[in-house]
């Protein structure tokens, strides 16, 4: 086992996960009433994933999560963070809600908790349900309104069993991915839409934590955003100037109006977009929340770019740096900074690394087993910077690889292999992987320091 994690570092009951979402591996699309989301829409357009992919089969864990559960168990995991369908419980995108959808997680949940694993529900990682998109999805407040009312029937549905739940999944994906850089759904390149979506939200964030706060009295509430810590390239005052740039446009603007700073000035002067803002909306981004999820991957080095798309400023590539699969470079220590960031400029109280991981063009060899050394040495960095940031104060409470399966990899389709688990697509089979193992027995290895305690 790994010397240089400080595992004494991490409290006795740290939450040791994976992570999944729904569109990622449930395949099924078609199932027990589900209307199709904007990611069905996306991924069947010739040309905007990889190879054509797209999520009618992906994992099957529609399927076959019993067996899921189960390596979940082999992994010694306790908790898992997975993400509801809104498609499959709100088929219509407001109104009714389709039980036989819920029924699903209900079976889901129960099977984690009988497995003795914790679930972490997320209501929204992505997968708008097409229906509102032809309404104008996000770029509208009604489906903030929407959000809130189908969070409100899964809480009351699953609140008596799950606890710990999570409203939006990285919000500035969907919007500046999907919305201003148009290679995630809906596909599009407008500002002023990326920016109304931006606000709709957060919005949405807010009434959706008000509504499981109503219907589920216990529940435990946080948001999970993405970032990456923001560095200039060079000392050249206009370098410094994109660093804040970015820096504004990847991690300011999402989580200063969630701890009550409101959005930035300087970031609504560069958008120059009118927010559809009303007397109110402030507070509800703002509702008191229970924890924070950090989704951590890579840091980002860059240069002005006064001619490139908003914000201006321009990654560069550092071949002296290893990268992941992806192409991202690979560093630790952002994760270290990100999480004392939280804890002291926002100052957030509990804290989880809710994804983190690598993706490795990993191979099945001739023995059946999947070795994938580079995954693990990404892990044991990222969990040693872990450890520095609770030794200095972090509340972190715990981490969840991401993910427990190869799966849909969105834009990338099949081919970035993020599982510390291997799927085999055309036989469904699973492999753990190396990195499964080496996870395994660093949970095994953290318990047994309790066990002396
Ligand atoms: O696969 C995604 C996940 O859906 C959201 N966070 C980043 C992961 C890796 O790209």
């Amino acid at each position: 086992m790994s010397k240089a994690i400080d595992l004494a570092a991490f409290p006795r009951d740290f939450l040791w996960g994976t992570a999944t979402s729904a569109y990622q591996i449930e395949g099924a699309v078609a199932e027990d009433g589900r209307s199709p989301s904007i990611w069905d829409t996306f991924s069947h357009l010739p040309g905007r994933i990889d190879n054509d992919d797209h999520g009618d089969e992906a994992c099957d864990h529609y399927h076959r999560w019993p067996q899921d559960i189960a390596l979940m168990r082999e992994l010694g995991t306790d908790a898992y963070r997975l993400s509801v369908a809104w498609p499959r419980v709100v088929p219509g995108g407001d109104g009714p809600v389709n039980d036989r959808g819920l029924d699903f997680y209900d079976r889901l949940v129960d099977g984690l908790l009988d497995a003795g694993i914790t679930p972490s529900v997320t209501l929204y990682h992505w997968d708008l349900p097409q229906v509102l998109q032809d309404r104008g999805g996000w770029t509208e407040r009604a489906t903030a309104e929407h959000l809130a009312a189908y969070a409100s029937a899964v809480a009351a549905r699953l609140g008596d069993r799950v606890t710990r739940w999570a409203t939006l999944n990285e919000p500035l994906c969907s919007a500046w991915i999907g919305h201003l850089e148009g290679r995630m759904a809906p596909g599009l390149t407008d500002l002023t839409a990326a920016v109304r979506a931006s606000y709709h939200l957060l919005l949405g964030h807010g009434l959706a934590t008000q509504a499981i706060r109503a219907a589920a009295p216990g529940a435990r509430i946080g948001l999970v955003t993405n970032h990456s810590t923001v560095e200039a390239a060079t000392p050249r005052p206009e370098d410094v100037a994109a660093a804040r740039r970015l820096d504004g446009h990847l991690t300011r603007w999402w989580l200063d109006p969630v701890y009550g700073r409101g959005f930035p000035a300087d970031m609504r002067e560069l958008y120059g977009v009118d927010l559809p803002e009303r007397a109110g909306d402030p507070e509800t981004i703002a509702a008191p929340l229970d924890w924070h999820g950090l989704n951590y991957y890579f840091p980002a080095v860059v240069v002005d770019d006064p001619d490139g798309p908003v914000p201006h400023a321009r990654e560069v590539h550092r071949p002296e740096v290893p990268h992941t699969g992806m192409d991202w470079p690979i560093d630790a220590d952002g994760l270290e900074s990100l999480l004392l960031r939280l804890t002291e400029d926002y100052g957030v109280r509990e804290l989880y690394v809710t994804e983190n991981g690598s993706s490795f063009p990993d191979t099945v060899g001739p023995d059946g087993a999947v070795d994938d050394p580079e995954r693990t040495r990404y892990l044991e960095g990222h969990l040693a910077a872990c450890a520095r940031a609770v030794r200095k104060g972090a509340p972190l409470a715990g981490y969840y690889a991401w993910s427990l399966l190869d799966n849909f990899e969105w834009a990338y389709g099949y081919d970035k292999r993020f599982g510390l688990v291997h799927v085999d697509y055309a036989t469904q089979r699973r492999t753990v992987k190396s990195s499964g193992r080496w996870y395994a027995d660093l949970i095994r290895a953290h318990r047994a320091l309790g066990a002396t305690d």
